[in-house]
């Protein structure tokens, strides 16, 4: 089968379309016709080395977490899913696994029914995002309509799912896009949206209870000028110094700093193909053919993109 690899860290020059043996499956896994994969920020930051800590150094490396296709075949132990079911999915390491390519053996338990609602490419878009944006919910805790948010960075795959998770639990929405995507932050639910070419939104007067920061860019010290007294941070792209510091550090001071990760289990999946059948949509930006991996990332890095960049495998 054919797949996406690469050699050394770097750039997307460094992808390469390898021939590999199609993968063999335990008893408690599903082998997956691939149909559809999604890039997510991780992927590249992954291939450039910038998270060796936990990704490690070995080669060769493959690339792409979240998929969905087609089952082909399952082990033994397998009871929930048969050849035929359409379904979308994690891979089992998502430090090390990749799942662009045309066939990926995954546990049953990292696979979920895809709605017949959404496209395979649409599907494949959940789980990293949409698990993310849920575990940024539960750390919001009680929100009400008096609540505050500030999302900044609201328009990438992330946001999508934050803004209209919010939208659906009544909360009060401020975000941060470019231009081209204040109608889609809109649509998705905040009820303000601060253009960030055009205001510096930590210039601004107005104090939030919650500011979670989806670009990467603003980060806490800068955070803490928009932030009430007793109000929360919530960073999706913490430096690895920042984990144990932000612990340390919450203990002496009202402003809380808290580091999220996405854990796309099954309650997650059950509460998010909820919110999907409550009307959550699934902003597809571009779908490349898999011919076109490497032009798909490029894409996807350039950045300005809104909602999800996807490669079809046929
Ligand atoms: N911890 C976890 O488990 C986890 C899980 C998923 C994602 N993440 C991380 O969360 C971040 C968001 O994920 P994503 O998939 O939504 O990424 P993304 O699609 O790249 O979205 C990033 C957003 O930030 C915006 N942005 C860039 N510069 C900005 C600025 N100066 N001010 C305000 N907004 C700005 C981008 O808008 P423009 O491109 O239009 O400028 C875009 O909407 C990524 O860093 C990702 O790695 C973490």
């Amino acid at each position: 089968m054919k797949a996406i690899a690469y050699q050394k860290f770097g750039n997307t020059d460094v992808l390469q379309t390898v021939e590999e043996p199609k993968p063999v499956i335990r008893a408690h896994e599903v082998l997956i016709k691939v149909k559809a994969v999604s890039i997510n920020p991780m992927d590249w930051k992954i291939r450039k080395g910038e998270m060796k800590l936990m990704s490690g150094s070995t080669f060769p490396r493959h690339t792409g977490v979240d998929f969905a296709g087609v089952i082909e075949d399952a082990g033994p132990s397998v009871t929930n899913f048969k050849k035929g079911d359409e379904v979308f999915g994690v891979v089992k390491n998502n430090m090390k696994d990749g799942a662009l390519a045309e066939y990926v053996a995954v546990p049953a338990t990292h696979v979920w029914k895809k709605p017949a609602a959404l496209t395979f490419a649409q599907a494949a878009s959940v789980p990293i995002v949409g698990a993310a944006a849920v575990t940024a919910l539960e750390k919001m805790g009680n929100i009400n309509t008096n609540s505050q948010i500030l999302v900044n960075g609201a328009s990438g795959g992330f946001g999508m799912f934050l803004l209209q998770l919010l939208k659906q639990k009544g909360a009060s929405v401020t975000a941060v896009a470019s231009p081209a995507a204040v109608n889609f932050a809109k649509k998705w639910g905040a009820d303000a949206v601060i253009d960030y070419t055009k205001e510096n939104v930590l210039a601004q007067q107005k104090t939030y209870d919650i500011v979670i920061d989806l670009s990467g860019r603003m980060g806490y010290a800068n955070a803490k000028q928009i932030m009430k007294p007793k109000s929360l941070f919530l960073n999706p792209t913490p430096q690895p110094i920042e984990i144990p510091t932000s612990l340390f550090k919450n203990l002496f001071t009202g402003k809380k700093h808290t580091v999220i990760l996405s854990q796309p289990t099954s309650k997650n999946m059950v509460l998010l193909l909820n919110a999907i059948s409550n009307g959550l949509q699934i902003e597809v930006n571009k779908v490349f053919p898999f011919a076109q991996s490497v032009e798909a990332y490029r894409y996807a890095e350039s950045g300005g993109i809104i909602g999800k960049v996807v490669v079809e495998i046929n």
